[in-house]
């Protein structure tokens, strides 16, 4: 059995103001050592303020984070030991070059001036950064900021590391590159929490992984799991050329076996269904009045458990 390593209980986090948010409420969460967790959720869903509880940035409604046995509210700074963070926007100190946030990272975190030399060399190395060392921040692409920002949070050689959306803004091969260095940091026993509205990257990265949304736990397993047990086939996503009808026929559709829900979406319905086979033709029979365009399968993956637990899809 594997050891608990992190702790997240009860956590709510509420934002007081004009417009009360309740951006985390009573999640609980454990990880596992040495696994890859994934947080997916669309926009505003909790990712980020769950990341701050964990990394003391936020300080929590209620509720308690322990990492490593340590409740990172009473003893942040020997919380902060443990963890390493890359936050969802860049954080490099744009006034120093490439060794010196490597170098000065490590002096924060109290290595020696011979120490933190080495281990910065030895991180441009690793992260394949050593010929742009004397560079700034500002000159890098994306995808290599990135890059530094992980080598940085690493540095420190915490046990645990939290990634608030790391391929957000990055094209296509940075973020597979992203994805082989979190896979060999993984390799060596780090822990990894990692939050995304990917669902690909939750879907590759994750040994488990917890869909929330309103700041809450909807569902939570490996990915696997989640697909296999919420027993979701198919979503169907039919285009009509007319619009009028379509909350009758998607009254039709709820009504026959196997489908789990209609609903009227852009310009036609979103049929979520737990077969595939035998719809087809209930669909054409449905929306005869309206005409159908046009018809989507998407088959089942995180994106269709997605949808089926919300009613929404990632990128709305
Ligand atoms: N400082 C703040 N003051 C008030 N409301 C906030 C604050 N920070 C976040 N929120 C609200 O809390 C909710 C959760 O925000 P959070 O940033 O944790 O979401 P997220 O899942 O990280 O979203 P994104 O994918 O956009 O990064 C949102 O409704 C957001 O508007
Ligand atoms: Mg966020």
């Amino acid at each position: 059995m594997s050891q608990s390593i992190v702790q997240i209980e009860a956590l709510t986090k509420i934002y007081e103001g004009k417009n009360r948010v309740v951006a985390v409420e009573s999640l609980d969460l454990e990880l596992h050592e040495g696994e890859i967790f994934g947080l997916l959720g669309p926009h505003g869903a909790g990712k980020t303020t769950t990341i701050g509880g964990a990394t003391t940035r936020i300080l929590p409604t209620s509720g308690v984070v322990r990492i490593n046995g340590v409740d990172v509210v009473k003893q942040p700074d020997v919380a902060r030991k443990s963890i390493g963070v890359v936050p969802q926007f860049n954080t490099l100190d744009r006034s120093l070059t490439l060794f010196e946030n490597l170098y000065y990272h490590c002096r924060y975190f109290a290595m020696s001036h011979r120490d933190s030399k080495a281990r910065s060399l030895e991180l441009l190395e690793q992260f394949l950064l050593t010929e742009r060392q004397s560079a700034y921040p500002a000159q890098l692409s994306g995808g290599l900021a990135q890059r530094l920002q992980i080598a940085r949070a690493i540095a420190h050689r915490p046990r645990v590391l939290l990634l608030d959306e790391p391929s957000a803004g990055l094209d296509p091969q940075s973020r597979l590159a992203m994805w082989g260095i979190v896979e060999e940091l993984h390799k060596e026993g780090i822990t990894v929490l990692l939050t995304t509205h990917y669902m690909e990257e939750a879907d590759a990265l994750s040994d488990r992984l917890a869909i929330i949304d309103h700041g809450r736990v909807l569902a939570l397993g490996s990915p696997e799991k989640l697909k296999s047990i919420f027993g979701v086939h198919s979503v169907f996503v039919l285009r009509l050329y007319k619009q009028d009808g379509i909350e009758d026929a998607a009254a039709w559709l709820r009504k026959q076996e196997g489908v789990e829900s209609a609903d009227p979406y852009e310009d036609g319905i979103r049929v979520v269904a737990t077969r595939a086979e035998g719809l087809l033709p209930l669909i054409v029979e449905a929306t005869k009045a309206q005409g159908l365009r046009d018809i989507k399968i998407q088959e089942a993956s995180l994106e269709t458990v997605f949808i089926h637990l919300t009613g929404r899809d990632l990128r709305e």
